[in-house]
């Protein structure tokens, strides 16, 4: 193996072993790297680690990696190998002792090819033997047992260490309904992050026909996100940066044509390619995405980080927002769960479903209400603008900002800005980053 070159002498053990070497699982709402095109190939020795690593394979962050989990532990891989090319990553499961577990590696990195890299699951928590370990060529030992969500995070790792491009964060935003103000939330709560962290965010109008954000931000771009999807392969920085209209200081807009001249039977993963070069260079992503149960909708979802969902208080939203959320919570066991803002609350002579039964009915507390005010809406639409730039404060204009740091997983920026160095760092980090 050209990664690992292990020699055969046996790892030396810590007496006490007493220094923790188990990697924690990262918390939910902690950004976890998509893995990227890899080939991953496991050879595991106990049910749970194997059992561990197919629900891992499930993940949304390892939808691109093809992934095969077998037992037989490294026996079974030397065996393997001796007459198959390697995959990108071979994990191996021990439970063996340090003495054993090395010599068996030094038989497996005689048949490993060029690039190969190897990770170690084993059952021993000892300091030693993981720097031994890592000293021989393995990329990573971890010790059972551990979290999906832990070995995700552990395999992302390896790949972004490589690539060294930061990943940003991509928030989906849908409504349980046509027309329940998914994308205002969605477009002010891009606003809020931008001028809350001073953070760059790109707004997606995934409604190509009808999409509003343009008129939102009072923009007129000729060209957008339909010139993006129907021609990935030209998509670099350079067009990205064509593409984008400039709305404001940090807000920029991939804008949809809004027009009917012709239909958008998108391929499922038509966005994919459009969405890897921008999170490869803006920290944030909001995804507009509209009403509708297609391919490509149900495949941003799942692949997003977070996941807004707008419904209004009656019925057909309560079915639909629960639909949605159990759906949501069996494909990404891993993630947490969306939030769910309950909008346009207290229109006049509107009959309404109460906030508390709402929430039991789709078993989760919504993440904000904010009550109907078309006057407010209205003029911030009439006028091209966010709420918050028109009318600083209003309690929507809170909501956006609350729901701005609970999806950025960041501090709020009340607190952040406390540091007096907050300011220097920031202007250190975007120096940086040009
Ligand atoms: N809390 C509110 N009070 C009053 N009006 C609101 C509120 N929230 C949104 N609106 C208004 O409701 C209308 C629909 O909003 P928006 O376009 O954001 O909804 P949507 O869910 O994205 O709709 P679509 O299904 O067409 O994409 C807009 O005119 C918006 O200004
Ligand atoms: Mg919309």
């Amino acid at each position: 193996m050209s990664d690992v070159a292990y020699n055969q002498e046996p790892p030396l053990l810590s007496d006490t072993g007493e220094q923790d070497v188990s990697p924690e699982s990262p918390a939910a709402d902690q950004f976890v790297p998509p893995v990227p095109r890899i080939s991953l190939q496991a050879f595991c020795e106990t049910p749970d680690v194997a059992s561990m690593l197919e629900t891992a394979s499930l993940d949304r962050r390892l939808a691109r990696a093809h992934i095969t989990v077998q037992m037989g532990g490294v026996e079974a891989a030397v065996a393997f190998y001796a007459d198959a090319p390697t995959p990108n990553l071979i994990i191996i499961e021990s439970v063996l002792d340090a003495y054993a577990l090395g010599a068996d590696l030094g038989r497996l990195a005689e048949v490993c090819d060029a690039g190969t890299k190897v990770v170690v699951i084993g059952h021993v928590n000892d300091v030693l033997l993981y720097r031994e370990l890592l000293r021989n060529g393995v990329s990573e030992y971890l010790v059972a047992p551990l979290e999906p969500l832990a070995a995700i995070n552990c395999i992302g790792g390896l790949y972004h260490e490589a690539d060294s491009e930061p990943l940003g964060r991509v928030v989906a935003f849908i409504g349980a309904k046509g027309g329940v103000g998914s994308s205002t939330i969605a477009h002010n709560t891009a606003w809020s992050i931008a001028e809350g962290y001073l953070s760059d965010v790109v707004i997606a109008d995934l409604d190509l026909p009808f999409g509003t954000a343009a008129l939102d931000f009072n923009q007129d771009p000729p060209q957008g996100l339909a010139e993006a999807v129907l021609s990935p392969d030209r998509l670099d920085e350079v067009l990205l940066d064509r593409l984008l209209a400039k709305c404001s200081n940090h807000v920029s807009l991939f804008a949809a044509p809004s027009t009917l001249d012709q239909v958008y039977d998108i391929d499922e993963k038509a966005y994919e390619p459009v969405l890897d070069v921008v999170r490869k260079n803006v920290p944030y992503t909001v995804l507009d995405v509209p009403h509708v149960w297609t391919g490509w909708a149900k495949f941003v979802l799942m692949a997003a980080d977070e996941i807004v969902i707008t419904a209004v208080p009656d019925l057909a939203n309560l079915r639909n927002a629960k639909n949605l959320i159990d759906l949501l919570k069996q494909g990404r066991p891993n993630d947490r769960m969306p939030h769910v803002i309950i909008n346009q609350m207290g229109m006049p002579k509107r009959p309404e479903i109460g906030i508390k039964e709402f929430s039991e009915a789709i078993g989760l507390e919504p993440a904000a209400t904010i009550q109907f005010d078309p006057q407010l809406f209205g003029n911030a639409a009439n006028n091209g603008q966010m709420i918050q730039e028109m009318t600083p404060n209003t309690k929507p204009g809170e909501s956006f900002d609350s729901l701005a740091t609970l999806v950025t997983g960041r501090e709020q920026p009340s607190i952040a800005k406390k540091s007096v160095l907050g300011p220097i760092f920031e202007k250190l980090k975007r120096s940086k980053k040009d």
